[in-house]
């Protein structure tokens, strides 16, 4: 099971647990936490959602065998209903991250509540490196934070940044010892359970009133593009040269 899913004290934990392939996600997995996160919207015993990794890795991304196997064809696929869930969740959503957030990995805590970063978490979005474009409306959501010029670091160059520099760009919410940061973000997660739900799920849906079909829409355009750049010789050069270990050769494109 590399999604592993648990109900303790009002708090609904996704714990990505896939530390051979550094938690690569899997269509099987994005249709879990898909699953459970509506579920947990539904179950009123929950009061808040917490995403986790593993001690060493939250997630390397969308896994890079199913890109070339079993790319998402349609807005059924698994990896865009975790986007709608992710976005539909009117419970606060928490993440605490330790080790590397690359491509998704980054782009879903740009829809988390509160998001807390181990000193040691590396946080990336190379979406141009491997000959893709960037997805999860971070295209529209990034450049918003962070300004222009750094998203431009962040989404075309695909320069990797830190948890310092996370919360500097309004991704994170603060960064802790490594040891500490799930712990922290379960302590903010049971928070909730001493306040009044319908009022905490309702300011959460103003609070994204003015944005959600700004975002939504910017998913949808990313979507068509990516799926398309999903089959180019470019992002194949680039799998391959993953696989093989070495770099990819744009030169020929
Ligand atoms: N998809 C599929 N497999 C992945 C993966 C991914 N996103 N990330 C890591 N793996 C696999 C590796 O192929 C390797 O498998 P193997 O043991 O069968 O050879 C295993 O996980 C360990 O990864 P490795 O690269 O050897 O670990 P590392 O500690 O040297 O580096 C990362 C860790 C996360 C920096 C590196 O794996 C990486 O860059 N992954 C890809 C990130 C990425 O581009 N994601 C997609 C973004 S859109």
């Amino acid at each position: 099971m590399s999604i592993k899913t648990a109900i303790v004290n009002g708090v609904q934990t996704i714990e990505i647990a896939r530390p051979e392939k550094k938690n690569a996600l899997t269509r099987a997995m994005y249709q879990e936490m898909a699953d459970t996160l509506n579920a947990a919207n539904e179950d009123n015993t929950v009061r808040a959602v917490l995403i986790q990794g593993q001690p060493a890795i939250f997630t390397s991304g969308n896994d890079i065998e199913d890109f070339m196997s079993s790319p998402p064809r349609d807005e059924d696929a698994p990896v865009f209903q975790f986007m709608r869930a992710m976005i539909g969740c009117d419970k606060p959503v928490i993440a605490a991250v330790n080790g590397a957030a690359i491509g998704i990995g980054t782009t879903m805590l740009l829809h988390c509540d509160f998001v807390y970063v181990a000193d040691d978490a590396r946080l990336a979005m190379p979406f141009v490196s491997l000959g893709l474009v960037p997805e999860f409306g971070s295209s529209l959501v990034v450049p918003r934070l962070m300004g222009q010029r750094r998203a431009a670091e962040k989404l075309l160059l695909g320069d990797p940044f830190t948890g310092e520099q996370a919360v500097e760009y309004g991704i994170a919410n603060a960064v802790l010892p490594a040891g500490e940061v799930v712990n922290h973000a379960r302590r903010v997660a049971e928070r909730f359970n001493k306040l009044a739900p319908t009022a905490v799920r309702e300011s959460k849906k103003l609070m994204r009133r003015g944005t959600e079909e700004a975002l939504l829409e910017a998913i949808q355009v990313e979507a068509e593009i990516f799926g398309a750049r999903l089959r180019s010789p470019e992002a194949i050069e680039a799998f391959q040269a993953f696989f093989q270990k070495r770099q990819p050769d744009f030169s020929k494109f």
